[in-house]
């Protein structure tokens, strides 16, 4: 893995796998909304940014060539279809053989096999509606999106976070291939630690069509369950 563009870069998620893949040495390049470029302002110098919005084709086909990986801040924004317009256009227009790795919250679920508590349920069941009437964000778009990328047969893994918290790195999460097991309960992660495992999962062959659903290594529900191995991507099936 050499060159990298991250799609979203701008935003919390994007910043923090902007940081971790430059560590990594990678070459770095990324697509951000015009308005929020200067967000990058630090990393000046380092990496390149293509302004444009995420669903602008034109902007991710210049983007994503020569890349070895993509990492894609799927946002339901708007009610213009703006996560699923993302999706089609990476997994149209990406070079073949790249590696796809996309963002989404754990209410996404692959085989309807999850199990989810009752606040996930309540926020999808009444948020959805309100959110799309007011025209803020359509859950559903998010949906569609992932919808798209399972059903394709490029190299993807699609992340699934559960609530996210600002902190120091506590190290890479652990994964379960569904909600609902007793290992995800404590259900947080460092923001900086869901960035991690997205640029990890680019270089790991055990994650291509996996839907990990993760949760911080340093919760009581995981640590309850035995601590994860160092150094790898450890996982709960
Ligand atoms: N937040 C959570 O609690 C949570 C939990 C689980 C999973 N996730 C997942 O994590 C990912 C990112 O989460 P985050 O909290 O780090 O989000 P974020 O950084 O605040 O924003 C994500 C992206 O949305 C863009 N954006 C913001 N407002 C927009 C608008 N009005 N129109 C178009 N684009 C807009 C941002 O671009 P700009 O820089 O241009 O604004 C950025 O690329 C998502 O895939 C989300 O599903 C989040």
């Amino acid at each position: 893995m050499k060159r990298i563009c991250i799609v979203g870069i701008s935003g919390k998620l994007g910043q923090y796998m902007t940081e971790h893949a430059l560590a990594l040495g990678y070459e770095v390049t990324g697509v951000c909304r015009p308005k929020s470029a200067g967000k990058l302002e630090r990393f000046k110098g380092r990496i390149t940014v293509h302004p444009g919005r995420t669903d602008d084709r034109a902007v991710i086909a210049k983007a994503t060539q020569g890349c070895d990986g993509v990492l894609v801040v799927l946002a339901p924004w708007g009610v213009q279809d703006y996560a699923s317009g993302t999706a089609r256009a990476v997994l149209d227009l990406a070079p073949p053989h790249v590696r796809l790795v996309f963002s989404c919250g754990w209410h996404i679920s692959r085989d309807g096999k999850d199990r989810y508590g009752w606040k996930i349920r309540a926020i999808v069941s009444f948020g959805t509606p309100i959110l799309r009437a007011l025209r803020l964000v359509d859950i559903d778009d998010q949906v569609r999106a992932t919808d798209l990328i399972f059903a394709s047969n490029r190299d993807w893994t699609v992340v699934r976070g559960s609530d996210l918290e600002e902190g120091p790195s506590e190290g890479l999460p652990i994964w379960a291939r569904r909600v609902g097991d007793p290992r995800l309960a404590s259900n947080l992660t460092r923001r900086t630690d869901f960035a991690l495992f997205m640029v990890a999962a680019l270089t790991d062959p055990a994650l291509i069509r996996e839907a990990p659903a993760i949760t911080g290594c340093n919760g009581a529900s995981v640590r309850a369950g035995g601590s994860a191995a160092a150094g790898v991507l450890p996982s709960v099936h």
